[in-house]
């Protein structure tokens, strides 16, 4: 069932637990993830940057994708289509294609800039049932070959940009995209608890999901946070599960080069990790 995050990020964070925002890529993503928050009765919100959507060929190709899918596999659980780290043009590109949900990142804007177009947004999103995500404080990761450290958000800030009426908001806490370096320091609790009791109770989101210790993430669901962004963890599994598939010659043996046999340990890794991320987040049965 295609809705927005707002209701199912609200629940979430009345039940202390948080869902899955999980990047795709291509179809072999978007069934993995569908299939399995399904089977374990979760809602699931599906992150689609504006990247992957023109790697896929469009916003509208990815709606058309994820509506069908919904239809034809008889998901019933709670599903958003949400755009990743949007710019503006993006959003509205979007809202107009049929996501369900959008995230405009302003987080490099100065933070006035950053609140006037996040309003214009929650404007524009609201009108037509899209939720809306906006950032403060920006996530770190790696650019072109350095990896900066995470941002710590502003209190403050993230209050002032609550005001615009978003739905829920992405505040830096020292994470970071892709793997952790071995000298990463840790998320900052004190920050997020900070930004939790500054913003009333708005579903915060934690970005950089992949490696993450488990006790981090579960304190940081205690902290507000209800919804979790997972994107380098499903892509790393599913390129070790095709290696082997090929290192062990299975493509050269009677059909194995078919992409459905092929691609068929990749997915099956993935399924195994959202498995394990949904019970981790404690979103199993909250469809
Ligand atoms: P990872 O790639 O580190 O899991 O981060 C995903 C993310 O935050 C997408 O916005």
């Amino acid at each position: 069932m295609l809705v927005n995050a707002s209701e199912m990020l609200k629940n979430a964070r009345k039940g202390q637990y948080a869902v899955g925002a999980i990047n795709i890529n291509n179809l072999e993503w978007t069934k993995a993830i569908l299939q399995t928050a399904q089977e374990m009765n979760s809602p699931i919100i599906l992150g689609v940057s504006a990247g992957a959507a023109k790697y896929m060929g469009g916003f509208k190709t990815v709606v058309a994708l994820v509506g069908a899918m919904v239809e034809d596999l008889k998901i019933t659980v709670p599903v958003a289509t949400h755009l990743d780290h949007g710019t503006y043009e993006d959003c509205l590109a979007c809202i107009e294609a049929g996501f369900t949900s959008v995230m405009f990142d302003g987080s490099h804007l100065p933070i006035e800039e950053n609140i006037t177009k996040t309003k214009e947004i929650v404007k524009l999103a609201h009108d037509k049932g899209v939720s809306v995500e906006a950032e403060v404080g920006s996530i770190g990761g790696e650019e072109d070959g350095v990896i900066g450290a995470g941002e710590i958000a502003d209190a403050e800030e993230c209050r002032k940009i609550t005001e615009t009426g978003i739905d829920f908001l992405a505040a830096g806490i020292g994470n970071i995209h892709g793997v952790y370096p071995d000298n990463w320091k840790g998320l900052d609790f004190d920050a997020l608890s900070a930004i939790n009791d500054a913003t009333g109770g708005i579903p915060l989101v934690l970005h950089g999901g992949t490696g993450i210790p488990e006790d981090m993430v579960k304190r940081s669901i205690s902290l507000g946070v209800s919804k979790i962004n997972v994107n380098t963890e499903l892509q790393l599994v599913f390129a070790a599960a095709t290696r082997g598939y090929v290192e062990e010659g299975k493509d050269k043996q009677g059909k194995g080069y078919d992409p459905r046999k092929l691609l068929a340990p990749g997915v099956e890794a993935m399924k195994a990790t959202v498995r394990a991320k949904i019970e981790l987040f404690g979103s199993k049965d909250k469809a």
